[in-house]
């Protein structure tokens, strides 16, 4: 797929001039704070259909209500013009010029895959980075699995709010909550499982081959539960059935703990995971420089799984992270980027820039939320 061009109105600081895009490779330079991220983030919303940072409000510019982005792309093999308009809860998509049935359909056609800044904390940070990032990286593996997080998150809110009733919950509602949590808990695991062992798998090749690192490196899933392994060797994705009885007997053996914390105390919102290396996970043992590259090759492995599962050239977006490499990892790091169109973004164009795209970069610089094209 290819974004030929882009036209934002009120997206954060973005003036709403429209910009043409070279089909291999997009360079965009600028002082910070002047719009480099948002204009990346406006292609991740119109490729994506969600935030990248913050919510919906903070991409809005400020004292206005609702954003526009307009732009002609190719997917499946045909040009379409695409607006999307985002007012609140509501985001309104038209492909040249008609609503489509679902938004599924829109989004099974196209691929973004992206590298921001805070993506470098994932590894060191709080779980909660670690399950968004797992749990995206499912639903843009496979598209009906946006369906089951939803499900899930709906019903363990569901089960929280019962159980923080005053006076304590109806035993019988909460028992109600058993079968269907453990269900979509079961599956949410299961696809978690399986992707994991995958990024695992690719990480290290990337990490040793593609970058030149010493160290092995793995992926471990981290569950409170006997039962759920902390890998998944097996290439299919497990069978969700195995798990179901797992959390069916916890949420019943930890009923009480739940009514007096007044939260559900089991289930995969309190799961992580964790990368090692050598072993050791790289929180606690890593240097800054392996973290690092690490990040590189979990991100890239990542990039590639999604590209095969889904068939389509991905837009690739990388926001100023490259400036953390050094200028040899760096191009490796290049090298390594699947195949399709690329927006790179820094404060200064990098010494490598030239390979990217084989005579087909275009250079924009960054200026009070304006884009020029430079070369
Ligand atoms: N909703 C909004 N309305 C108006 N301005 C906003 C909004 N959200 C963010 N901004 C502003 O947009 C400006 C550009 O932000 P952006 O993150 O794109 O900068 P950048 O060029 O990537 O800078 P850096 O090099 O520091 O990463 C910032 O000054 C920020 O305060
Ligand atoms: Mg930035």
């Amino acid at each position: 797929m290819l974004l030929h061009s882009i036209k934002s109105v009120n997206f954060r600081n973005l003036k709403s001039g429209s910009l043409e895009f070279s089909d291999r490779a997009n360079f965009i330079s600028g002082r910070n704070g002047h719009g480099k991220t948002n204009l990346l983030e406006s292609i991740y919303w119109l490729l994506s259909l969600r935030p990248k940072r913050g919510t919906v409000q903070d991409c809005v510019k400020k004292g206005e209500s609702a954003f526009k982005i307009e732009s002609d792309l190719t997917f499946g093999e045909l040009k379409h013009h695409v607006n999307l308009d985002v007012e609140g809860k509501s985001k309104k998509l038209h492909i040249d010029g008609t609503q489509p049935r679902r938004k599924r359909d829109y989004l099974e056609q196209v691929l973004v895959v992206d590298f921001f800044p805070e993506d470098l904390l994932i590894l060191v940070m709080e779980p909660a980075l670690r399950r968004r990032f797992i749990d995206i990286a499912s639903a843009q593996y496979s598209l009906p699995h946006e369906e089951v997080l939803r499900r899930f998150k709906r019903t363990l809110e569901q089960r929280n709010r019962l159980l923080k009733t005053p006076g304590g919950p109806d035993r019988g509602v909460l028992e109600s909550f058993d079968r269907p949590f453990s269900e979509s808990a079961a599956l949410v695991t299961s696809m978690r499982l399986h992707l994991l062992s995958k990024l695992g798998k690719l990480t290290d090749e990337l990490f040793r081959e593609g970058i030149g690192e010493k160290y092995e490196a793995d992926i471990r899933y981290i569950s409170s539960l006997d039962g759920i392994p902390d890998s998944w060797a097996d290439q299919n994705l497990p069978d969700p059935s195995q798990f179901q009885d797992i959390y069916f007997n916890a949420l019943s053996r930890n009923r009480s703990v739940d009514i007096d914390s007044g939260r559900t105390s089991v289930g995969p919102h309190r799961d992580d995971w964790c990368l090692t290396l050598d072993g050791k996970p790289v929180r606690q043992f890593a240097s800054r420089g392996e973290v690092r590259s690490a990040m590189f090759a979990l991100h890239l492995s990542r990039f590639h799984i999604l590209t095969e599962k889904r068939g389509i050239e991905p837009v690739v977006l990388i926001d100023d992270v490259m400036s953390e490499l050094d200028i040899e990892r760096r191009k490796r790091v290049l090298e390594l980027l699947p195949p399709g169109q690329i927006f790179l973004s820094a404060c200064d164009p990098p010494p490598e820039i030239e390979m990217l795209g084989n005579g087909e970069l275009r250079h924009f610089v960054m200026e009070n939320g304006s884009a020029t094209r430079v070369n």
